[in-house]
């Protein structure tokens, strides 16, 4: 199931270790394998003996996202939920989840007691957890409807303000594909947009090893799409093909497969630091559970990112009124006051899809950021 750079403790020596050791060994392997945009895992876990660190790490990039910006945060709530669902699984007790403690900007802090009175060390099977199957599949979905149930299920969960809904009416779905076409076409011609989603970008076998990035093996690229994305890779060129409209296509095929449908889940909640940390959280544990009932999903956060550019400055002047269109539309769609964290495609898959790695425990459980 786990592939990668996964750090495995031989057997002998993980029934060596302390309890306490075992317990915090689950909670960062849980921490580790949480979602984040374009798989870049911009965290460092550390464990003083009372208390479990997520620290941001600031890779300075240009185009990267800041502390502050959503897509962190919800990769920050990604966090706290799999530690929260880990920790509820080995017994130990997670008291306190203080994000960004006074004086703190870069912290997220995990407060952690080791019930004395509990079994002891995590079950044997706790890899097997359903944390760890939580997956984006980016291949085309199966024709096929979606469980009715469904719907209620997910209407239930609620963290803070966020809640999530899954659209399953063609028309919902088409205005939908719609905007993400639009959100994507803004994207395509935003240089930081394009030199981040560069930066990213492993297109060979010894780049994905390194275990963080966006491994094109784990996209859906039809014949030639591969030499195409190489070459559009530098911002200079992919400006110039802009000009005679490459942004369309490439925005066309982003919003193809959303199209195809059968669903969507849009996650929203309230605006700000925490609003966004609840959404994160919302996310995983609405998609955990939606690859635990056999569904393939696939984030797209596109619609959400250009808004959130919009308000911090960062969509150029020429493309502002579409921006703004973009960010009427999309709320025109959700209910009164909402914000939008993400968009996820939902359905049958067709094929497994190839997943994603992660740096080692070693890597991210640093002693010092
Ligand atoms: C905030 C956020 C934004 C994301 N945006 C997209 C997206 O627009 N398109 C996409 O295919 N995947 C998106 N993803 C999925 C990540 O790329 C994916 O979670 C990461 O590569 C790890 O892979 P995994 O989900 O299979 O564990 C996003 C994830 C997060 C947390």
């Amino acid at each position: 199931m786990l592939e990668g750079g996964r750090r495995r403790l031989p057997w002998r020596l993980f029934l060596q270790m302390s309890v306490t050791d075992q317990v915090i060994e689950c909670l960062l392997e849980a921490a580790r394998w949480a979602a984040s945009a374009d798989n870049m895992q911009p965290w460092r876990f550390r464990w003083d003996g009372a208390t479990l660190r997520l620290l941001f790490i600031d890779d300075g990039k240009e185009g990267a996202f800041g502390i502050d910006s959503p897509a962190t945060l919800l990769a920050f709530g990604g966090v706290i939920e799999n530690v929260t669902r880990m920790a509820e699984a080995t017994g130990c007790q997670l008291y306190e989840a203080v994000i960004f403690p006074a004086g703190d900007d870069k912290n997220c802090v995990f407060r952690c007691r080791i019930d004395a009175a509990a079994p002891g060390a995590p079950r044997a099977d706790w890899r097997t957890h359903p944390l760890f199957s939580r997956h984006t599949n980016r291949l085309p979905y199966a024709d096929r409807a979606l469980p009715d149930e469904l719907v209620g299920e997910l209407a239930a969960l609620a963290q803070g303000e966020a809640r999530c809904r899954l659209l399953v009416d063609a028309p919902s779905v088409q205005r939908w594909a719609g905007l993400v076409r639009e959100g994507s076409s803004l994207r395509f011609r935003n240089r930081l947009a394009h030199i981040a989603l560069d930066a990213s970008l492993r297109m060979t076998e010894a780049e994905a090893a390194r275990g963080d990035g966006l491994d094109v093996a784990t996209f859906f690229l039809p014949p030639g799409a591969k030499s195409m994305l190489s070459y559009t890779r530098s911002w200079p060129r992919m400006a110039m093909l802009n000009r005679i409209g490459l942004y369309k296509l490439f925005a066309s095929i982003e919003a193809d497969l959303v199209r195809k449908g059968p669903g969507l889940v849009l996650v929203t909640g309230a605006a700000g630091r925490q609003g966004a940390l609840d959404a994160g959280q919302l996310l995983v544990r609405a998609w955990t559970r939606l690859n635990q009932a056999g569904l393939a999903v696939q984030p797209y956060y596109v619609v959400p990112d250009q808004i959130f550019r919009l308000k911090d400055g960062t969509v150029p002047e020429e493309a502002r009124a579409e921006a703004l269109a973009l960010e009427r539309a999309s709320q025109a769609a959700l209910p009164a006051g909402a914000t939008l964290y993400m968009v996820l495609r939902v359905g049958y898959p067709k094929k497994p899809a190839v997943r994603s790695r992660r740096l080692t425990l070693s890597e991210v459980a640093a002693a010092d950021a």
